[in-house]
């Protein structure tokens, strides 16, 4: 979309602010398949954008749509051979061509170097993979020895799978019969940090439970999970999961819990600012700000603290969040620790030594940036309550 503005915006006589929405989407969607699509042929683009601009405006919008399109569609050629050469170094290029605003490009290029910054905002423009957790691996192995589907295992997580290319219809029967659940890897891999917890399990911020079945097949097979969210209505769908391993209830967890500190382990979910999934909501990028970023930072910062009284001793949280954002990730958990020397942080590579080139940071956390190994933006810390 940023792209897209930076080329129709000189092209309106009057300022683009002024235009209104839906004509500048008719525009956006005109020129896009002006450059981008090779099977629509450019004159149809520009009289199928004409045609909405009527609908949607008025003669002189339509005529301004018809304009700005046709110069475009003259120049394509140009205008393509330009889009492929734009310079990799200069900020607000990058942030032009890449779709960015220009403070996350800022962030990126500060936080991981100019390369690596690029290479995660490429990262975010590719489609991601259709990645599943395996419920059913009968069935689904039935499947592929059928030959009427491809999977590719998850290199990191016993029960991945990620279905690419033209097989991909031929998932949908197993998503609704519900043999496999759609889960990025990397949010299978902060499951697999639970492996081995005993006794009562607390999940917090758990939605829709997206993340329970798979802390689940974790634990200990006597261990059971108390799962808890602010949000009565996402709550409903783990009652329908219908294990009696799994409780729901529902909290504010910035409030006091109606527990004492019995729990082994910790599963702690925040909510994030989620820039970390952007390849899978691209709007994201365009709706969130810095102060997004520094409000969601506080917020996490009080459900650390409070949940960390609730841990036994010895007992284990996992902080985890879809962001690789400085100040939601280890900022949060440095403040807690700053202040609770109680707690230490433990090192994510002794139990995931898989994961040491390029997983995770120099402390010992998990970090998987956006694109990495395929998988989303991902972060998570291990913090144990001392003895
Ligand atoms: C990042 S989402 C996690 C979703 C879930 N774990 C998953 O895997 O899909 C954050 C969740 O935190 C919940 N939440 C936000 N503020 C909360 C609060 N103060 N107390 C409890 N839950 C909260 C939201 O309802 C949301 O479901």
């Amino acid at each position: 979309m940023i792209l897209l503005d930076s080329l129709i915006s000189p092209k309106c006589r009057s300022s683009y602010l002024k235009v209104p929405e839906s004509i500048k989407m008719i525009l956006r969607l005109g020129l896009y398949q002006i450059i981008s699509m090779d099977r629509v042929p450019a004159s149809a683009a520009v009289s199928e954008s004409v045609e909405l601009a009527k609908r949607y405006g008025h003669k002189g919008t339509a005529g301004m749509v018809n304009a700005i399109l046709r110069r475009f569609s003259e120049e394509r050629e140009e205008l393509i051979k330009r889009l492929n050469s734009w310079n990799e170094q200069d900020i607000q290029q990058i942030a032009t061509h890449t779709s960015h605003p220009e403070w996350l490009v800022k962030r990126y290029v500060e936080e991981f170097g100019l390369e690596k910054a690029v290479s995660i905002l490429k990262a975010n423009n590719e489609p991601p993979p259709q990645s599943f957790r395996v419920r059913d691996w009968a069935k689904l192995e039935a499947e592929v020895s059928s030959g009427r589907l491809s999977i590719e295992k998850s290199l990191y997580n016993k029960d991945g799978v990620v279905v690419g290319g033209s097989f991909q219809k031929n998932i949908e029967k197993f998503k609704y019969d519900g043999d496999i659940v759609p889960q990025d890897q990397s949010s299978l891999i902060a499951a697999s940090l639970a492996t081995g917890a005993t006794g009562v399990v607390l999940e917090l911020c758990c939605g829709r439970g997206n993340k329970s079945e798979a802390i689940l097949k974790n634990i200990d097979n006597n261990a059971f999970i108390v799962n808890a969210d602010l949000s009565i209505s996402k709550l409903r769908q783990i009652r329908e999961m219908k294990s009696n391993r799994l409780n729901p209830i529902c909290l504010d967890a910035v409030k006091p819990f109606p527990f004492i500190d019995i729990f082994q382990f910790i599963f702690l979910d925040a909510p994030c600012s989620n820039l970390g999934t952007i390849r899978r909501h691209p709007e994201i990028r365009y709706r969130k700000s810095e102060g997004k970023i520094t409000e969601m930072a506080d917020i996490q910062l009080q459900l650390l603290t409070n949940a960390a009284g609730y841990l036994a001793k010895g007992g284990r949280m996992l902080y985890a969040v879809c962001s690789v954002e400085r100040e939601e990730t280890v900022e949060v958990v440095e403040k807690f620790l700053s202040v609770h020397p109680g707690y230490r942080s433990l090192d994510i590579g002794s139990t995931r030594p898989d994961l040491v080139e390029g997983g995770l940071t120099d402390c010992g956390n998990l970090r998987i940036l956006p694109g990495n190994y395929g998988m989303d933006g991902f972060f998570a810390s291990l913090i144990q309550k001392k003895e």
